[in-house]
């Protein structure tokens, strides 16, 4: 098939003229799907927006296929077909036979003959997959491969100024929420700089267990904000925390549920909703609000459970003296499979036995050594899933 390159050169130019002036990101993809399909002649053309740091496909824009044929791609099934390692496209020759396909019908497999495809970097976590489907057998021509390049860079480059737009808009709505939440917390004379401590902790868990970086800012904004909902309590009732009567321990005790509800309407937040209602989960199913057990807690959420207690521990409230880093070290290692994620108190001990600088008042050579000592009882101790279903 030839294609019309005076119909390219003006749809290009048409796309470059919307990206400068700044239109509506969605509606230049879908003019760019919509001409690459008409141009090459194709069934259909598809660009997918995908997040490799939270593992999803963020939205996709497509010509030419109904909506449901393609709602079920899920991101593991489309990185696994388009793996970029493959070259820079991908080309299936045949999608009824071959094999990357999934057999389920969800991306048209039976009226669809060749595919081919290129991942499109965006910007941070961010890629795109664009996609044209042919009715029958139909592999590229260099021209075609020419035509879907240009295009596609182009919807990146628009994606790109976007997003970099949003991530810079997002980061300063953040630090809003972070700064009010700290003078918040800054009239508390007892739990002063206490969510400041337990995110520091909390992120070199986060680290240790070698989560990606998007997941390990989400678990800082989550210990900065864990304790978000006792802004509207009574002072004295924190004040006396520990020494409560049933009734007022029950008003404190809603306080997760009123810093998710605090923090919801905030979408940038989003994924820092659920680690703030769960912060007081226990590993063995015995917290709140929920009784959520073992791995249904969020990772993020079992991290500040042990972070929150360690700080506790080592800062002491108005009821209790401040602990001996071995007697908190004792403490986390005695609740480890019971309160608080084995897996996340050893790797607490292994942070800070790797990084002692980062720990506010440097530790010493017993410390160290207790540290080392507790690590090996955590490891010899029974493994986390065989204490959930006794
Ligand atoms: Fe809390
Ligand atoms: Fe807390």
């Amino acid at each position: 098939m030839n294609v019309d390159y005076s119909e390219f050169f003006r749809v290009f130019a048409q796309v470059s003229k919307a990206i400068h002036s700044g239109e509506n990101t969605t509606e230049i993809l879908e003019h760019i799907v919509k001409n690459i399909r008409a141009l090459l002649g194709a069934k259909g053309c598809i660009f997918w927006i995908v997040d490799h740091g939270r593992r999803k496909i963020e939205t996709m824009v497509s010509d030419g296929f109904p909506y449901r044929n393609l709602a079920d791609v899920n991101y593991q099934e489309l990185t696994r077909i388009f793996n970029p390692d493959g070259g820079p496209f991908i080309f299936i020759a045949d999608a009824r036979t071959d094999h990357r396909i999934p057999e389920i019908d969800t991306i048209g497999k039976k009226s669809v003959g060749s595919i081919s495809g290129m991942p499109l970097d965006i910007v941070g976590n961010h890629s795109g997959i664009l996609a044209v489907y042919f009715y029958a057998y139909r592999e590229l021509s260099e021209r075609d491969r020419e035509i879907i390049t240009a295009l596609g860079e182009q919807g990146a480059i628009a994606l790109h100024k976007a997003l970099s737009y949003d991530e810079k808009m997002l980061q300063n709505l953040r630090q809003v929420v972070e700064v009010l939440a700290l003078a918040i917390e800054a009239k508390d004379e007892t739990t002063h700089g206490h969510s400041v401590r337990v995110a520091r902790f909390a992120t070199m868990i986060a680290h240790q267990l070698g989560l990606p970086e998007s997941e390990v800012e989400t678990i800082h904004h989550g210990g900065l904000l864990h304790d978000i909902g006792k802004i509207g309590m009574n002072d004295d009732l924190l004040e006396r925390l520990g020494i409560l009567s049933r009734r007022e321990m029950d008003i404190v005790r809603q306080h997760p549920v009123i810093g998710a509800k605090i923090v919801s309407p905030l979408r940038f937040l989003d994924d820092v909703v659920p680690l703030i209602r769960h912060h007081h989960e226990r590993f063995d199913g015995s917290g709140y609000p929920d009784g959520l057990k073992g791995d249904d807690i969020p990772l993020g959420a079992r991290i500040l459970t042990v972070c929150d207690a360690f700080e506790t521990m080592l800062a002491g409230r108005t009821h209790f003296a401040r602990m001996k880093l071995e007697d908190a070290v004792v403490n986390l290692q005695q609740g480890a499979g019971h309160q608080f994620d084995q897996a996340v108190v050893a790797a607490l001990f292994a942070a800070l036995m790797e990084h002692p600088e980062q720990f506010p008042e440097r530790l010493n050579g017993s410390d160290l050594a207790c540290l080392k000592r507790y690590q090996e009882k955590l490891a010899a101790s029974r493994p986390r899933v065989a204490q959930l279903f006794i």
